[in-house]
């Protein structure tokens, strides 16, 4: 979603504004811009194309200044078009007094819009943004801090914002509420961006803002002050060494970022697993044990992708640690009235760990009287590990593809742990049992290669549905949410429509659906319901419809007239969703190829979802 960069240094920062947007891309953008302080005065350049594309206007009217803000926008209010892209301007564009940029969304826009018209404001734009500046400019009077701190007391909503001004050359002005904002520190020069990843190369020393923080970023200083006005020392707000590395975005041999992260998984899950030598609740945080002894419900709230891998562990934790699990879609569970039970362990699950419906239908379990929280998440320094008491880290390092891949298998390995420290606790894990899974999910980065060469395979099967418009994609039980997942890669990455049934519910509907244009892509791991399955794919095959399997090795389902199958290396038990999903990420990417699309930038579609 919309990324920021801002600077202040006695060098031309244009080349590290726009470097950082780059660094920036993969969050998703449909224009771009920078604006910079130079000879006394606000100078911009907007772009509806690639941040490449603003790279060379940049340098072809020689945009160059010490001060400047830069912006990648995904479109909220306004369709993307140079005049709502960012930096915005306040007064005559001409000869414009206050330049910002903003992530997230101004609940109260058209109130202020009215207001500010009244004192003579004209708008140029159809942003929610344009709002901020003006109102930035009304409250000026000499002092851009003060006249940023006056304008966020007015917004409702949710806001990361950068300012610069005409008449204070070495200044940037930042503030955050419910988006992400960080500052850099340099030496002798100072930086701010939405994602540390903007400023790799630049520098490695971050201070991560809290809520209601508005920043004040010179030359040789940066001012932090809190949402109450105090200003807040580095004790408060910390300088973190954060490794960033610009190699995390570099494709290497591979086509696509998604391509790249879906063959890093077996790294990305040995990371993942570092340091776990036995089942213990300390894995989850100092606090853990005390927290697990006192639940005795797990409720689950995330959203996309990372929604699916909590479905899948409701199996595991009913089935194997025996305690009661919801999963809950965010931005539902966020609006609705539901029964709570303070014994309830609420479990965040985010790549991100800034996805806003997820942090909202957090904070609202805590306010219904639900203190126990934890969230699995990829970014340790994200809000989401700050709102829960505990929290596991998945290692699966930076995901840039809008697709999640790695990322949602490091969440089900996280919660696998958390199946077995919670079956453990509860005494439904003897010490075998503990031994065995142990051995299994160290052996899965093995098991992992071995199904990634299953490529060519998959490849092969991809050319045919290429030319298909509708999919339909079957699971039972583990599995449902596996085909749940792979039917959410093939829409998003591919635009074919795709659905995800158990199989069980065939008849009950969707069946009617399936024709011999309808491909049917069925998860078929050999566990306890493979007959009950085989039975379904007959209600299919009798219908004309065309079955590609994904069977494990020793199931008797065979290639047939109207059945393709690829065979899975081994049965890998109950851990083998982690396996299976892999097979449909593959099916997704090199479908979405074949169609041309922008597999790493889909459409319409962000990587990180900071607004509602
Ligand atoms: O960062 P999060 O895991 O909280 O993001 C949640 C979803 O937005 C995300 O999983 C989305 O569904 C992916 N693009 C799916 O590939």
């Amino acid at each position: 979603m919309c990324g920021i960069v801002g600077a202040v240094a006695s060098r031309n920062i244009t080349p590290i504004l726009v470097e950082g947007l780059k660094r920036l891309e993969y969050r998703g953008y449909d224009s771009c811009g920078v604006a910079v302080h130079s000879g006394g005065q606000l100078q911009r350049a907007r772009s509806v194309s690639r941040v490449s594309e603003l790279d060379r206007e940049v340098a072809d009217t020689k945009l160059e200044g010490q001060t400047g803000i830069a912006h990648t926008r995904w479109a909220t209010h306004g369709a993307p078009a140079v005049r709502n892209a960012h930096p915005h301007f306040s007064r005559d564009p001409e000869a414009a007094r206050i330049a910002l940029v903003h992530n997230g969304i101004i609940e109260n826009h058209d109130e202020l819009r009215g207001e500010l018209k009244a004192h003579g404001y004209t708008f140029e734009s159809q942003t929610d943004t344009e709002v901020i500046v003006h109102l930035v400019d009304h409250y000026y009077e000499g002092d851009l801090f003060a006249a940023v701190q006056s304008a966020v007391k007015r917004l409702q909503g949710a806001y990361a914002i950068a300012a610069i001004c005409r008449d204070e050359p070495h200044r940037v002005v930042g503030a955050r509420a419910g988006s992400p904002l960080i500052v850099g520190v340099g030496k002798g020069e100072n930086f701010l961006a939405s994602d540390a990843m903007a400023l790799a190369g630049v520098t490695d020393q971050i201070i991560y803002l809290e809520e209601g923080d508005v920043i004040d970023v010179q030359l040789g200083r940066v001012w932090i002050y809190n949402a109450a006005g105090r200003e807040q020392s580095s004790t408060e707000r910390p300088v973190k060494t954060v490794h960033a590395h610009s190699g995390a975005v570099e494709l290497g041999p591979y086509r696509h970022y998604m391509q790249k992260e879906i063959f890093e998984q077996p790294r990305a899950i040995g990371d993942t697993l570092q340091g776990v030598e036995g089942i213990v609740p300390e894995l989850f945080g100092d606090k853990a044990k005390s927290v697990f002894a006192q639940i005795d419900n797990v409720l689950i709230l995330a959203c996309g992708t990372s929604y699916y891998s909590g479905l899948t562990a409701k199996y595991w934790l009913e089935s194997i640690a025996k305690i009661s699990c919801n999963v809950e879609v965010a931005s539902e569970y966020r609006y609705r009235d539901s029964v709570p039970n303070p014994k309830t362990l609420v479990v965040t699950i985010s790549q991100s760990g800034e996805t806003a419906d997820t942090i909202a239908a957090l904070k609202h379990a805590k306010s219904l009287g639900m203190q126990h929280t934890l969230t699995i998440c990829n970014v340790s320094t994200s809000a989401m590990v700050r709102e829960c008491a505990l929290h596991y880290i998945t290692r699966a390092g930076i995901e840039i593809g809008v697709a999640s891949t790695k990322a949602f298998t490091t969440q089900l390995t996280a919660l696998f742990l958390l199946t077995l420290t919670l079956a453990k606790m509860r005494g439904h894990l003897s010490a075998e049992s503990e031994a065995e899974h142990l051995k299994a999910l160290r052996h899965l980065p093995t098991a992992l290669q071995a199904v990634l060469a299953l490529e060519p395979q998959v490849i092969a099967w991809a050319q045919e549905f290429s030319r298909k418009e509708n999919a339909l994609f079957l699971g039972r039980g583990l599995h449902y949410p596996i085909a749940l997942e792979g039917a959410l890669k093939l829409k998003e990455i591919s635009y074919i429509h795709a659905e995800a049934y158990p199989a069980g519910e065939l008849k009950h509907g969707p069946l009617a659906l399936v024709t011999d244009a309808m491909p049917v892509v069925v998860v078929a791991p050999k566990d306890s319901l493979i007959e009950k399955l085989k039975s379904n794919l007959e209600e299919v095959r009798a219908r004309g419809g065309e079955l590609f399997v994904f069977a494990d090795g020793d199931s008797a389902i065979t290639n047939s007239e109207g059945v393709h199958v690829i065979r899975m290396p081994e049965h890998y038990g109950v851990l083998s969703p982690i396996l299976h999903v892999v097979t449909l990420q593959l099916l997704a990417y090199h479908t979405a190829t074949a169609r041309g699309t922008d597999v790493d930038k889909p459409r319409n579609l962000a990587k990180s979802v900071t607004v509602e």
